[in-house]
């Protein structure tokens, strides 16, 4: 197998800005060597400090125990409680009148919730819980539209040591039957419906939905958001403000080992049904700590918006675990980005002055799309930092969040990461790192990475092959619920003492990484192995493409063939011109190799509900497996999308 080509030539340096640098955490390239050397060569020492800075309820006799890898288990001997470092940390000091959660509903309507005042919230909610019959070691299902109460219920069960199970919003009865089972969970904390896009979202009709034929859930707990009817079963369905209204405010956290389960957190496998992710309580929130605290620069007075839902990876780690860890002010928003208006995000940021902004590429390109003028009516002078997460974001769009969002003032840290890696492992660090648009730059402490061929070997500088972990860290995933096989198996079986989950890379010269996207996305045209992502990045970066997916399909002669799916910005109508000059534009900018075979123009790409592009579905139908009404346009696809959005 020959390497990876990497065809992407990106030589824009962005410097962090002077002004940043002289506030920020860390505020050297020295700096950054000596911690990240120290956190690589004694990576006990490292964490063991880090961790000390978190409230234990009783020490930790020892940092890390490898002994029975790939099971990993860290701060062995440790209790704690997630909630009390979230919370009860911030009630001792003047931190309980400082806001915690400014939460903005789509509608309009708004809440702020002080440390103090979510602490008492969260104390009557893990009475409810209790009272319910929920206790330690069980497993809750949160399915939950963007309200306070999302991130309360998390905390709540953290608190008296039930783990969650967050399942988005936005899945099907069936998938959330799936998850609920699958977690052998026994309780459901609900809404009765959520605003989105001015409709209500009937979330308690598809949790009974999900139930129906179950028998293990015994308790359904509904909070009032939306005022929809609901069907109601006596027994098994309570309101949560009427159970709230009797519960007492005092609840004291449980003391959790170390290495319990904190949450599950499903993701999906390229194969197969849906992994149950298991991420246990010291090592998590050590990882989540940190890392927002470094990586997002955190401050006393910032108010941060990370705008993932809370059934997201980085929901937990980024809008709850991780913030509140470190006493920061976090906003949540509701809704759609284009309710009521396309400039809904801005208006956000201006009313609520949020100063560090952390959303996903594919949101990035939306807004590029609808046009910069959008932005242009808000001031934005409040934000200092800028974050993306989800996928490479190709370098036009990252031009673009930097001009447009942060006014060419704000660092933007790309930083990649998985369910399974619980928090950010590769970013730059803001007053430190010069950024290149597209690159996630350097390893994060303690983050041992490399590029390596398929025989495990390292390779050198600008070779492209796969991105593996060679150290445990401490918010690693434990394993995959009740499979320890499909664990080992699927994330270190290709390379028995590196941790692989999937994506490519390439480390440059200057030492920065490229994700190449996940490897079963490389296209191999005659021999030679492109990762789809640098052709889309190609071909966004032509004035009238908003998106683009690229696909391989099977070809006689060449062994693959790209396909590549479109969408125009604003009003360009796409004719059989403008598909001959894409084609030219990527051949020029990349080599006559990558110059896709067939574009096909659409009004929307399929995306999974977490915003990943559907490529099983496009290979499908570039090969012609799986055809759509019309095969030269591809509006069916919305249609399509949502048949198989729970596959994927
Ligand atoms: C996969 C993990 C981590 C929270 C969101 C997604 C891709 C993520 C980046 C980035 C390039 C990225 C990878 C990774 N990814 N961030 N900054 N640059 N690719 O979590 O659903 O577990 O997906 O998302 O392919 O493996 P997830």
């Amino acid at each position: 197998m020959s390497d990876i080509e990497n065809v992407l030539h990106e030589n824009r340096f962005f410097p962090p800005p002077r002004e940043f640098q002289s506030q920020s955490r860390l505020s050297s390239e020295a700096a950054y060597q000596r911690m990240y050397k120290a956190s690589i060569d004694d990576p006990e020492t490292f964490f063991g400090r880090v961790a000390n800075e978190l409230p234990w309820m009783k020490p930790f006799t020892r940092v890390l125990d490898w002994s029975q890898a790939p099971f990993a288990q860290w701060f062995v001997g440790g209790q704690l409680n997630a909630s009390a470092i979230c919370l009860d940390q911030h009630i001792t000091t003047q931190g309980s009148a400082k806001r915690a959660i400014i939460w903005e509903g789509e509608p309009g309507d708004t809440r702020t919730l002080t440390y103090a005042e979510l602490h008492l919230e969260v104390c009557r909610f893990a009475n409810v819980l209790k009272g319910r019959g929920i206790k330690r070691g069980d497993r809750v299902v949160i399915y939950m539209p963007m309200i306070p109460e999302a991130a309360m219920a998390m905390l709540a069960c953290a608190r008296i040591g039930a783990a969650h199970s967050v399942v988005f919003g936005g899945f099907s009865a069936q998938s959330l039957k799936d998850r609920i089972q699958d977690g052998a969970c026994t309780a459901v904390i609900t809404a009765d419906g959520s605003f989105r896009r001015g409709a209500v979202l009937p979330l308690k009709a598809t949790v009974d939905e999900a139930l129906t034929g179950l028998t293990g859930v015994k308790n359904v707990i509904v909070v009032q958001r939306a005022k929809n009817k609901v069907a109601w079963t006596q027994g098994r369905d309570h309101w949560y403000h009427d159970l709230l209204s009797r519960a007492s405010s005092e609840c004291e956290p449980e003391a959790m080992e170390s290495e319990d389960l904190l949450f599950l957190l499903y993701t999906s496998g390229s194969t197969g049904r849906p992994k149950g992710i298991v991420h246990t309580t010291g090592g998590y929130m050590v990882g989540a700590y940190m890392s927002a605290q470094y990586v997002f620069d955190l401050k006393e007075d910032d108010v941060f918006w990370c705008t993932a839902d809370v059934g997201w990876i980085t929901g937990h780690s980024y809008i709850v675990y991780g913030p509140l860890a470190n006493g920061a002010t976090i906003v949540m928003y509701e809704g759609a980005p284009n309710t009521p208006h396309q400039g809904r995000m801005w208006e956000i940021v201006d009313k609520h002055k949020v100063t560090i902004f952390y959303t996903a590429p594919t949101a990035i390109r939306t807004f590029m799309r609808w046009g910069e003028e959008i932005p242009a009516k808000y001031k934005l002078n409040t934000l200092r930092l800028l974050g993306t997460v989800g996928e490479s974001i190709n370098p036009e769009a990252w031009m673009w969040y930097h001009r447009n969002i942060g006014r060419e003032r704000c660092p933007i840290v790309d930083t990649w990461w998985q369910t399974e890696t619980g928090s950010i492992m590769i970013t730059p660090l803001p007053g430190i790192t010069a950024t290149q648009p597209g690159s996630a730059t350097r390893p994060f402490f303690g983050v041992d990475v490399a590029v390596v061929d398929e025989a495990g070997r390292e390779l050198p500088a600008n070779h492209g092959g796969y991105l593996v972990i060679r150290k445990p860290w401490p918010s690693m995933l434990r394993g995959i619920w009740g499979d320890k096989e499909r664990y080992v198996e699927n994330y270190w079986g290709k390379f028995k003492t590196m941790y692989f989950a999937g994506d490519g890379a390439r480390r440059d010269d200057k030492g920065n990484f490229w994700i190449l996207g996940r490897v079963d996305d490389v296209i191999n045209v005659s021999g030679h192995r492109l990762s789809t992502m640098e052709v889309e990045s190609s071909l966004v970066s032509h004035a009238k493409v908003a998106e683009a997916a690229v696909v391989g399909r099977p070809d006689e002669l060449t062994g693959q063939a790209i396909c590549a799916f479109v969408t125009c910005v604003g009003d360009v109508k796409p004719d059989d011109a403008l598909r001959a000059e894409l084609m030219e534009h990527v051949a020029r900018e990349i080599g006559k190799l990558a110059r896709p075979s067939e574009i096909r123009f659409s009004e929307a790409l399929p995306k999974t509900r977490s915003g990943k592009i559907m490529r099983r579905l496009l290979r499908d139908i570039a090969a012609g497996t799986e055809t759509v009404g019309d095969t030269s346009t591809l509006e069916d696809f919305s249609v399509l999308a949502r048949l198989r959005a729970d596959e994927e």
